[in-house]
């Protein structure tokens, strides 16, 4: 738990980005001040190559896309833009956009598992992470690196693109920013003593090689 959660994970953004390297993104509200940060303290990342967790299927300047937010907060502050951004193009919807993803994965990364630098990660009130609902048939694939998510568990109810297990548990960093009181259950159960399988954010954490949790005192408060 730290004062700042999103200096904290900005500076961690900000140093992989400095390093080069693949870092993936989150969507959702709560990452939009670390990037803002990030931007302040790395204005080049021209070393770098994005990725994101998942996307809404959704064009890129919807309101609900996570590029847009990645664009806004952060891509439009750079004075170094990332070597290679690689949207998900959420527009051509779930099973399209998963298969043209996961392609962009395997021909930017030789190893049948893409093993990226970074990968920063949200949890949703009932533990999702990515697009990586409790229960879903997302969580049992373990062939394809990327998959489309027809129906969310969560709102927004859009169609989703989200990475699979095998491509998030593979990072060499994992850091999850979590705040406020609607995520303490969630935290609780993802990243207390006991690993909850039933968690999409407690399988990550326990599967990650590296895993950092930045939470503030509201979402760390159970
Ligand atoms: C998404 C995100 C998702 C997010 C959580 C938390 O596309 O919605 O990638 O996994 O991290 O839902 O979202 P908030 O930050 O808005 O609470």
């Amino acid at each position: 738990m730290v004062d700042d959660p999103a200096q904290a994970a900005a500076e961690r953004l900000a140093a992989a980005a400095r390093a080069g390297g693949h870092l993936a993104l989150t969507g959702g509200s709560t990452p939009r001040l670390a990037y803002e940060r990030a931007a302040e303290l790395q204005r080049d990342w021209s070393e770098a190559t994005l990725w994101w967790g998942d996307e809404r299927c959704v064009g890129p300047e919807h309101e609900l896309s996570n590029y847009r937010l990645a664009k806004e907060a952060l891509l439009d502050r750079l004075e170094g833009s990332p070597q290679a951004v690689q949207r998900i193009e959420g527009e051509r919807g779930p099973a399209a956009a998963a298969a043209g993803y996961e392609a962009a994965l395997r021909a930017a990364f030789d190893a049948s598992v893409p093993r990226l630098d970074l990968v920063l990660l949200g949890v949703g009130p009932d533990g999702h992470c990515a697009s990586l609902f409790p229960g879903a048939p997302a969580l049992a694939e373990y062939e394809r690196l990327a998959v489309g998510v027809p129906e969310a568990g969560l709102a927004p109810w859009v169609s989703r693109v989200t990475l699979t297990l095998p491509v998030l548990t593979a990072a060499l960093e994992v850091v999850f920013l979590v705040t406020g009181a609607e995520k303490a259950d969630a935290v609780a159960r993802a990243f207390g003593e006991s690993a909850d399988e039933a968690i999409p954010a407690s399988v990550v954490a326990a599967r990650a090689a590296s895993v950092t949790v930045l939470l503030d005192r509201a979402a760390g408060g159970l």
